[in-house]
């Protein structure tokens, strides 16, 4: 069993995907870490679809700045945030829990997809009006990221990060 932490240091980015299926056992276990996920007050306020169709996958990846290798993966994931976590928690659950509570659904997804050689990335800069008018999506659901999924087509770029002196504070 691969440990987490290696799954972690060995996960990067992928841009390029090759057009093979994902088998419908490993979206299973995608679908469940998006859902098995923590949230704010176990209210899940989000929202996940899984697009499949190429012509709307080409649709998402022009409304994402026409980052097109989104459109190569087999399965593009795009998560939504749900406006109901307003009636518990204020503008706080509106504008921070909900968006938090799609990122680590995601966060988990991207990790399992890692664990079964699957490569991702995460897509941030994208039309937001755009991605809800080719989903159709209700008013309530706000478009917050784009994760495409699929074999890699490519040997991921290494990137580094800051000294851990910048980003960890003990006090
Ligand atoms: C919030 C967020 C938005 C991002 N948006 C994009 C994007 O639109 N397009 C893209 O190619 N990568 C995007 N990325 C991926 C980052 O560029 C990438 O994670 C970062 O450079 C570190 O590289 P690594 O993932 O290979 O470790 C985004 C990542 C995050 C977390």
């Amino acid at each position: 069993m691969t440990k987490i932490i290696d799954l972690i240091k060995k996960r990067h980015s992928i841009r390029a995907y090759k057009s093979d299926d994902i088998p419908s056992k490993i979206i299973a276990e995608i679908e469940e870490s998006l859902i098995l996920a923590p949230s704010a007050g176990n209210l899940q306020a989000r929202k996940f679809f899984f697009i499949r169709d190429k012509i709307k996958k080409m649709a998402i990846a022009r409304a994402a700045l026409s980052q097109m290798f989104i459109a190569e993966a087999p399965i593009v994931i795009v998560g939504c945030t749900d406006d109901f976590i307003k009636y518990r928690y204020g503008n706080r659950g509106l504008f921070l829990y909900s968006i938090q509570d799609v990122a680590i659904s995601i966060s988990f997804a991207m990790l399992v997809a890692q664990q079964h050689g699957l490569g991702t990335v995460w897509i941030g800069a994208f039309d937001e009006k755009e991605v809800s008018y080719i989903l159709n999506l209700p008013k309530n659901l706000r478009p917050v990221v784009i994760l495409p999924i699929g074999y890699p087509d490519e040997e991921p770029y290494i990137t580094d990060r800051r000294p851990r002196e910048e980003i960890i504070t003990y006090l």
